[in-house]
C-alpha cells in the first residue's frame, strides 16, 4: 500500500464547501457571514470534513456574488472582519479542519483599484495589468454578450471572460504575477490550509491572438473555445506552484473546466502542479462542448456520466481526485442526475453512495447532505445569477420563447444551489432574521438539519454514517477503482479493490427493479445501502456498498 496516501490529510477526509452568503447570517442583514460559519463548525465537523472550502469573502461589488474581487487582501464588510476571519481559522483548528480560500486570479473586479488605474490612461504604470485591444473580436463572453467591453477613457477594448466587470488581468506582464502571488502569501501567513484556483485554464491568452485578435474560426464564438488550456499555460502556473504552494502542508485544487482527463497527469501530481483538479467531464456530460450553452443541453445518458467518471479515476490512478457532483455553480444533484420521478431522499443517498465510493477525496457542497433539490422562480428577473440571465437572453435570441428560455434557466441556474441553507423549521429555515436575499426554498419545513438530525435515516445521518465507513476503510481510502458493465443504461456498478479485499458499489438510476447482472462476486455482504432491507435485485433509485 502506498504510504504516503495517508500522510496527506486531504485525502483522507471529505472537504466541506461554503457559499458563506447563503450560510447563516447572524447580523440579520440577510446575507450569511462568517461567523455563522463559526457557528455551526460542528455541524461540519460531525461529517467528518477536514476542510473547509471558502468560495470568495474578499471584498467585491458582487456582480458575480464575491468572483469580482475588488481587493485580494481584506475581508468584504458584508461577511465580517479580518478578526473574525482569524477566530474562524482557530475555531476550526481546534476541530482539525482546514480553511481554504479561493484563489480568483484570472480576473479582478473593475472596481480594483488596479483596474481604475489601468484604464485611466495608455501610458500609467498598470496600463498593461489587464487585456487591452485596439479592436475587438466576436468572441462571446462565459456569461453571454460580447467578451470585449469599450472603455471611453482609454479609446480601447478590455477583454472579460466572464462579466463586464470582471476584466482578465494580464499573466505576460511579471507584475501582475507577483502581486497575485503576494495575496496568496499573504493568506497563508493567517494560517490558510488550501487553495481553489478559480477559473484557472484561462489565464493565458493565444499567441495568435496577441498578435491579431482574430475572430473565431469555427463559426462559434464561446471565448471558452478561444483561450482555454493554452499552451504555455503550465509554466505560469509551475511558476505559481514554485512561488506560493512549495514548502508549505497545503492541498491545492484548480477548477479546469475541459482539461481532458489524458491531460490530468500533466496537472496533478508528481509531474503536476496541483494536488486535485476540478475538470468538468461528468458534470457537464449534458453539454456538447466546453462552454455549455444551457438551451443546447441534451439528457444525459448513463453510459457516458460512467464513462466520464471512470475515465477521470483512470487518468488519476498515480494521483489524486477530487470526487464531486455539486458547488455553487451547478443545480443540484438529484434533479441533474436523477430521471424525474425519482424518490430525492433516495436519490441523495445514492449519490452520497458514488461520492464516498469513488477513489479521492469527497467535496460535500452545503445542503447536499440534508438532500437538497432545485429551485424554481417564475420569472428571470428573480435571478439573482448573473449567468442565468445571460444564458436566458442567448437563448432568446436563438429564438426560444420566453417560455422555453425559462424552462432551461430554472434547470441550470446557479441559483439552484445557491438558496439558504435550512437550519431548522422557524422563519426563513433559520437562516436569518431579515429578509434573504435569495429566497428560502418552500420545502424547508421539512428539509432542514435540525429535523434530519432527530431521524436516524436522514439523508444527514446517511453522510456521517458513509464518511465514517470511507476514512476508516483503507478500500474505500485507496483500493484501486475499476468499473463493471460500463454499457449498461440502468445501473453503475463498480469495485474498489486491495489485496483480498473488495468493495463493490451498486447503484440503480432508474425508477424501477433491476436484477444484478449475474453474482457480482462470491461471499458479498452488504455494508450499507439507501434501502433498509436487502433483495437479489436492486429498486427503484437503489445503491448498496458490498464488501467481503
Ligand atoms: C468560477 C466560479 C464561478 C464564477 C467564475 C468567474 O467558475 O466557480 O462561480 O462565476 O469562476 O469567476
Amino acid at each position: 500500500m502506498n504510504q504516503k496516501i495517508f500522510m496527506n490529510w486531504w485525502k483522507k477526509n471529505p472537504v466541506y464547501q461554503i457559499y458563506p452568503k447563503s450560510f447563516l447570517d447572524t447580523s440579520g442583514n440577510g446575507v450569511g457571514d462568517l461567523r455563522g460559519v463559526i457557528s455551526k463548525l460542528d455541524h461540519i465537523k460531525s461529517l467528518g470534513a477536514g476542510a473547509i472550502w471558502l468560495t470568495p469573502i474578499y471584498p467585491s461589488p458582487m456582480v458575480d456574488n464575491g468572483y469580482d474581487i475588488s481587493d485580494y487582501t481584506a475581508i468584504n464588510p458584508l461577511f465580517g472582519s479580518m478578526a473574525d476571519f482569524d477566530e474562524l481559522i482557530a475555531e476550526a483548528r481546534a476541530r482539525d479542519i482546514k480553511i481554504v480560500m479561493d484563489l480568483v486570479f484570472n480576473h479582478s473586479s473593475d472596481k480594483h483599484p488596479w483596474f481604475l488605474e489601468s484604464k485611466s490612461s495608455r501610458d500609467n504604470p498598470k496600463a498593461d495589468w489587464y487585456v487591452w485591444r485596439d479592436e475587438k473580436t466576436n468572441w462571446r463572453g462565459i456569461f453571454g454578450g460580447s467578451a470585449w467591453q469599450w472603455c471611453e477613457e482609454r479609446g480601447q477594448y478590455y477583454l472579460h471572460t466572464f462579466a463586464t466587470e470582471q476584466p482578465d488581468l494580464n499573466w505576460e506582464n511579471p507584475d501582475v504575477r507577483q502581486a497575485l502571488y503576494d495575496a496568496a502569501n499573504f493568506w497563508l501567513k493567517r494560517g490558510v490550509g488550501g487553495f481553489r484556483i478559480d477559473a484557472i485554464v484561462y489565464i493565458k491568452k493565444p499567441e495568435k491572438f496577441l498578435d491579431g485578435a482574430p475572430d473565431s474560426p469555427d463559426g462559434s464564438c464561446a471565448v471558452h473555445n478561444m483561450i482555454a488550456n493554452t499552451d504555455g499555460i503550465l509554466d505560469f502556473l509551475h511558476e505559481l506552484k514554485r512561488e506560493v504552494f512549495d514548502g508549505h502542508d497545503i492541498f491545492t485544487v484548480g477548477e479546469a473546466n475541459s482539461v481532458k482527463p489524458e491531460d490530468l497527469p500533466e496537472w496533478v501530481g508528481e509531474r503536476g502542479v496541483f494536488d486535485m483538479l476540478f475538470e468538468f467531464s461528468h458534470v457537464n456530460v449534458m453539454f456538447k462542448r466546453g462552454d455549455d450553452v444551457w438551451h443546447q443541453s441534451k439528457p444525459i445518458k448513463l453510459s457516458e456520466l460512467k464513462k466520464a467518471l471512470s475515465d477521470s479515476q483512470a487518468a488519476t490512478r498515480d494521483s489524486w481526485y477530487p470526487i464531486y457532483f455539486e458547488n455553487h455553480d451547478k443545480p443540484r444533484s438529484v434533479n441533474n442526475f436523477f430521471p424525474h420521478g425519482s424518490d430525492k431522499i433516495l436519490a441523495a443517498k445514492a449519490l452520497a453512495i458514488i461520492l464516498f465510493g469513488l477513489r479521492g477525496t469527497p467535496f460535500i457542497y452545503q445542503g447536499e447532505e440534508l438532500g437538497f433539490t432545485n429551485t424554481k422562480f417564475n420569472s428571470i428577473d428573480e435571478y439573482d445569477d448573473i449567468s442565468s440571465r445571460g444564458a436566458y437572453n442567448l437563448a432568446r435570441a436563438d429564438g426560444l420563447s420566453a417560455k422555453e428560455a425559462m424552462r432551461f434557466v430554472q434547470k441550470f441556474s446557479r441559483d439552484n444551489a445557491r438558496t439558504p441553507m435550512q437550519w431548522n423549521s422557524s422563519a426563513n429555515a433559520g437562516f436569518t432574521r431579515g429578509k434573504p436575499w435569495l429566497p428560502v426554498h418552500d420545502d424547508f419545513k421539512t428539509c432542514n438539519a435540525a429535523v434530519e438530525e432527530r431521524d436516524e435515516n436522514s439523508v444527514l445521518n446517511f453522510y456521517r454514517r458513509l464518511s465514517a465507513l470511507r476514512s476508516s476503510n483503507d478500500v474505500l481510502l485507496v483500493g484501486e477503482y475499476e468499473e463493471l458493465y460500463p454499457r449498461t443504461e440502468e445501473l453503475f456498478i463498480f469495485t474498489r479493490t486491495l489485496g483480498e479485499k473488495k468493495i463493490i458499489v451498486a447503484v440503480n438510476f432508474t425508477t424501477h427493479d433491476v436484477d444484478l447482472p449475474e453474482k457480482i462476486f462470491d461471499g458479498a455482504k452488504k455494508i450499507l445501502g439507501n434501502y433498509s432491507d436487502e433483495k437479489n435485485y436492486l429498486r427503484a433509485t437503489e445503491a448498496v456498498i458490498y464488501g467481503n
